[in-house]
């Protein structure tokens, strides 16, 4: 296909992840049901990983090598990928039933808008300007592709979760267990 106007661009892509992640945090909130806010912030986690991990691979080079100010924005996105998987691993072992969980909830909301913020209101619009509208569609496509990685962790009311569980399962490690899967560093 040569028109490309109606296909989704990587900003498209990266920004509808981010709708994804706040709303799932808007349900976590409004949950009244223990085992429903442990399914949603595992749903969570491994949504918010796999988009780390293809930001990481796609668009660090592309804006390494087309912003002025790459290189420190990629330091800043980086401190704050590390700050969201610490805060997502102290989710990984909380219970669910305690305070504590939508108290880690509320940190990783924090630091995910800040994130948010300054991808969308910043590196976002810059990645547009500079890079060929074919090229940002075709790092879409591979954003996508990385993603694909890891097996996703459907949303709890889809049907079955057996896959998800199978390859990488909950708890304790799935943060680590998720990023090894996406990046190859296990089998
Ligand atoms: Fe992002
Ligand atoms: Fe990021």
């Amino acid at each position: 296909m040569t028109d490309t106007a109606a296909e989704p661009d990587v900003v498209d892509v990266l920004s509808s992840d981010h709708q994804e992640f706040l709303q799932l945090i808007e349900e976590i909130k409004l949950s009244g049901e223990a085992e429903a806010r442990r399914d949603l912030a595992d749903t969570l986690i491994s949504e918010l990983v796999r988009h780390a991990v293809a930001e990481e691979m796609y668009v660090y080079p592309a804006m390494r090598k087309h912003l002025p100010d790459g290189d420190e924005a990629i330091k800043h996105d980086t401190a704050e990928h590390k700050e969201l998987e610490q805060t997502m691993k102290k989710l990984e072992a909380a219970d669910a039933a305690d305070a504590e969980f939508l108290a880690i909830i509320g940190e990783l909301e924090t630091t995910l808008r800040d994130h948010v913020r300054d991808e969308e209101s910043d590196q976002f619009p810059q990645l547009r300007t500079r890079i060929p509208r074919e090229e940002l569609v075709e790092m879409a496509g591979k954003v996508e592709t990385a993603k694909q990685l890891a097996p996703t962790r459907p949303h709890p009311l889809a049907p079955n979760n057996q896959v998800f569980h199978k390859l990488v399962g909950p708890g304790v490690g799935l943060v680590d267990r998720l990023r090894d899967k996406l990046t190859g560093r296990s089998a």
